[in-house]
């Protein structure tokens, strides 16, 4: 009687599962991204520009790949990594998203590189841009760019510019770190100096000090990189305190002239040469279609961030026609050498090192129809990170 009992009561048991899985097996449909923003907080530009470029992604493409619907989640970390871990952990176990993304700065991007790993979940990098993070995890994919291909593009213009002696400018962490070591090596190559290297914190900098000293030293150029959103001030404080006149010319990473806030900086930006893989004036069709529709959704203009985050969603889509909507190593594959025209021109994923190959241009603020605009006049093609090249 017992054992019949026992045997009716597992049966009741096994049917009850059976029915609470059926929601589950229906939900099977669905893929889920999780994007990890820093909505709030010191890198608040950086969530708007990347959560705006994905819904402008999905507006554009719709929420059917591969025959299942995708849904983004989108969670705020306000740039601080032990958020950051914590919210990466909760996608994937509670919501069970197939992708991580986002990634604000560097050290939410290492934060999530271990969760990446010990659970075979992509993560793609939208906005970091530390060499190294490509190397935290075999899961990570970069769509943003690095700080080595941009300084040493700008190093390399210096030189054919007669530039010799210079004084570095960097935030106080990893891709500051990477700029500085990047664009000294370069410089030094080249035969020019580096008289002095200078960092500021990357929370709440005080450009006065440093500037002082860059006044001291009478460098013929500053190199400045700064994470986006700190540009303008630096400018203002740049402009005020005359190192312009004193005849010291700004050099810069684009982060710098951040199209974000570059319409505000005023003259003191004008002329200030940058590299950057991404312009909003980029003059290809598909960047000013981009910038049109970006606009009239939102009315700011997308900065590099913007791009990062749109070509995120691009890998992540394609990705997942290529898997069928499974997630794992089918998705991370799919990733894998991808090559695509993106609005800031030819790129791609390059297969063993997962980052990204894109060319980086060489531009100039100029005024034009009373705005300010990074204009690109030289380009150096399909350029890999050199911090992958040792
Ligand atoms: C990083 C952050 C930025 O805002 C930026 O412009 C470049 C790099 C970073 O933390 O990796």
């Amino acid at each position: 009687m017992k054992t019949r009992r026992t045997r009716l009561l597992t049966l009741l048991a096994a049917a009850a599962a059976a029915f609470v899985m059926t929601p589950a097996r229906a939900q099977s449909d669905t893929v889920k991204i999780g994007v990890i923003l820093p909505m709030t907080g010191a890198q608040a530009s950086t969530g708007r520009q990347l959560d705006a470029a994905v819904k402008l992604w999905v507006a554009q493409h719709g929420s059917k790949v591969a025959g299942k619907t995708v849904e983004v989640i989108v969670k705020d970390d306000q740039s601080l990594p032990d958020q950051t871990r914590r919210l990466a952990q909760e996608l994937v176990v509670n919501d069970k998203v197939v992708a991580l993304a986002g990634m604000g700065i560097t050290p939410s991007a290492m934060a999530v590189a271990p969760i990446a790993t010990q659970s075979k979940t992509p993560l793609v990098v939208m906005a970091a841009a530390t060499s190294s993070i490509t190397e935290a995890s075999p899961f990570v994919v970069r769509s943003s760019f690095t700080l080595p291909q941009v300084a040493v593009a700008i190093a390399e213009w210096a030189h054919k510019n007669n530039i010799k002696r210079t004084v570095t400018l960097v935030a106080d962490y990893g891709p500051g770190f990477d700029a500085e070591k990047y664009f000294a090596e370069r410089v030094t190559l080249n035969g020019g100096q580096v008289l002095e290297k200078l960092r500021t914190p990357l929370r709440a900098p005080d450009f006065a000090p440093v500037l002082q000293k860059v006044r001291d030293a009478k460098p013929e150029a500053l190199f400045v990189f700064l994470p986006s959103g700190q540009g303008a001030a630096f400018m203002k404080q740049f402009g005020e305190r005359g190192l312009d006149k004193a005849g010291v010319r700004l050099i810069a990473t684009g982060d710098v002239t951040d199209d974000d806030q570059l319409a505000d900086m005023g003259d003191v930006a004008l002329g200030v040469i940058s590299s950057h893989h991404y312009s909003a004036d980029h003059p290809s069709a598909m960047n000013k279609k981009f910038v049109a529709d970006f606009m009239a959704a939102n009315k700011f203009r997308p900065n590099f961030m913007a791009m990062g985050g749109y070509d995120g969603m691009r890998i992540i889509y394609k990705a997942l026609e290529a898997s069928k909507g499974a997630g794992g190593e089918a998705l991370l594959a799919g990733m894998k050498g991808q090559i695509f025209e993106s609005p800031r021109g030819p790129v791609l994923i390059d297969a063993q090192t997962r980052d990204i190959v894109q060319d980086v241009y060489i531009r100039k603020v100029e005024k034009k129809d009373g705005q300010l605009w990074n204009v690109e006049f030289d380009v150096i093609k399909a350029m890999k990170d050199p911090g992958k090249q040792k």
